[in-house]
């Protein structure tokens, strides 16, 4: 029988036991003062250039690590919830001071495992609110628990009937970005993690909508999110928020899934004028997609570059998703590859890479076993590679 973490309660409904977190909200969000205590724990981290203070405002006065937990994949299962939950505290424990989650990641039950790690520790005097940034994301009409045996009447019910998602606004079926919608999903976050304020809030894949709606319906969508999401700082249920994407950032203009960062800014300027609160990107950087960091596809002010060159220019913190490339880079890798960066296993290769890329705030790993993480965290006490070490990976081979 494995033990549970304080502060959660077992509850049955029908024949599946579930982990949820009691309910009492956490006040507070990453601040500097607490993510510098929390840095100070770590001195041979912290040495190696673990945390570090991306180059966007107000954020630039955090410590955010190098490597950020990920709680997308895995079973919609207790044991699954359980082993999430361990990992969870083991990361905080370690060094990781990210997190990332989304409402419908394991139909929210990666959310409520934040939840429930976090206020484990803060109860038992391990940590404390203002030590790590939790970052989640909506878009997507999320399940609760499990999949229903109608799917489709489950969603019809949860958001159509109830006036939450417009039925007009629900593009493909599946994505919503509607102020009331948003809303309903922010509560439900703030509900599942029992934190009263997200540091992070993104639009997730926002993109999956342009293959369904007009460039000028989807930009009138998105400044009336940002407005909603202007509003929800204001009431401090959330600290900053951005997009976190698949595709929109890493293919070419033209693509029908193409996002123009300077556009996306723009309209975060519409919505919260020169104080706005647009700070955040994800996107994915592995060593099999690199876009984020070669590909020169966006502009600032008529000078071309890609996401990584242009980020401080933009004043945004570039996150990276996939840095595993959701477990593919874990084998395989040339031996020539891992020679050059000096370090024996392909995961550790793959790590590194992605928390060395010049630019960048965080590399998110999903790691559903503890086990997953002290593997992980061990290339955090490595110094990063400089950036012509990294850059060097780039250039043509010689003949
Ligand atoms: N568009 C978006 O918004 C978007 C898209 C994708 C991802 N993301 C975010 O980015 C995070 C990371 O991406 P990802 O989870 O999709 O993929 P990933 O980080 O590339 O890979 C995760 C997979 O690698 C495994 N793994 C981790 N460490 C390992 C190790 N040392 N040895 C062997 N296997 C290992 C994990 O296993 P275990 O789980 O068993 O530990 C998991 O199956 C996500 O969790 C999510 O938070 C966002």
């Amino acid at each position: 029988m494995q033990t549970l973490p304080p502060n959660t309660i077992r509850k049955t409904t029908g024949k599946h036991r579930l982990l949820v977190t009691l309910i009492h909200m956490i006040d507070g969000f990453a601040t500097s003062a607490g993510t510098a205590r929390y840095r100070d724990r770590f001195p041979s981290l912290a040495h190696a250039g673990h945390f570090r203070q991306p180059a966007a405002p107000g954020v630039s006065d955090l410590w955010l690590s190098s490597i950020g937990l990920g709680t997308y994949l895995g079973e919609t299962d207790v044991a699954s919830d359980i082993s999430y939950t361990q990992s969870i505290e083991q990361a905080l424990r370690s060094g990781i001071n990210v997190l990332d989650t989304a409402i419908n990641y394991r139909h929210q039950r990666s959310e409520r495992n934040i939840g429930v790690a976090i206020t484990h520790l803060i109860d038992s005097g391990e940590l404390h609110r203002d030590e790590v940034l939790v970052c989640t994301k909506a878009g997507y009409l999320p399940f609760d628990t499990e999949l229903p045996a109608d799917q489709r009447d489950y969603l019809r019910k949860e958001y159509v009937e109830t006036g939450v998602a417009p039925s007009g606004e629900i593009a493909g079926g599946m994505h919503c970005m509607a102020a009331s919608y948003l809303d309903d999903q922010l509560e439900r976050s703030r509900r599942n993690t029992g934190f009263g304020t997200l540091d992070v809030f993104y639009l997730h894949n926002p993109e999956s909508q342009l293959g369904y709606v007009p460039a000028d319906t989807f930009r009138d969508r998105l400044r009336n999110a940002f407005r909603w999401a202007e509003d929800a700082v204001k009431d401090k249920r959330i600290r900053w928020y951005g997009i976190a994407t698949w595709n929109a950032l890493r293919v070419a203009p033209g693509d029908r899934s193409y996002m123009s960062l300077e556009q996306v800014l723009d309209i975060a300027h519409d919505a919260g004028g020169d104080d706005h609160h647009f700070r955040f990107v994800q996107l994915p950087l592995n060593l099999a997609m690199t876009e984020a960091y070669g590909l020169g596809n966006q502009t600032l002010r008529g000078e071309r570059g890609s996401v990584l060159s242009l980020a401080e220019q933009y004043g945004i913190a570039v996150v990276a998703s996939a840095t595993l490339h959701q477990g593919q880079l874990t084998h395989g890798l040339p031996e020539k590859l891992k020679e050059v960066m000096g370090l024996d296993s392909d995961t550790e290769t793959a790590v590194q890479f992605v928390r060395s890329a010049p630019g960048l705030a965080t590399a998110l790993i999903g790691m559903s076993r503890p086990d997953h993480v002290l593997e992980n965290v061990k290339v955090a006490s490595r110094p990063l590679m400089t950036i012509e070490e990294w850059e060097g990976l780039f250039s043509p081979a010689e003949s």
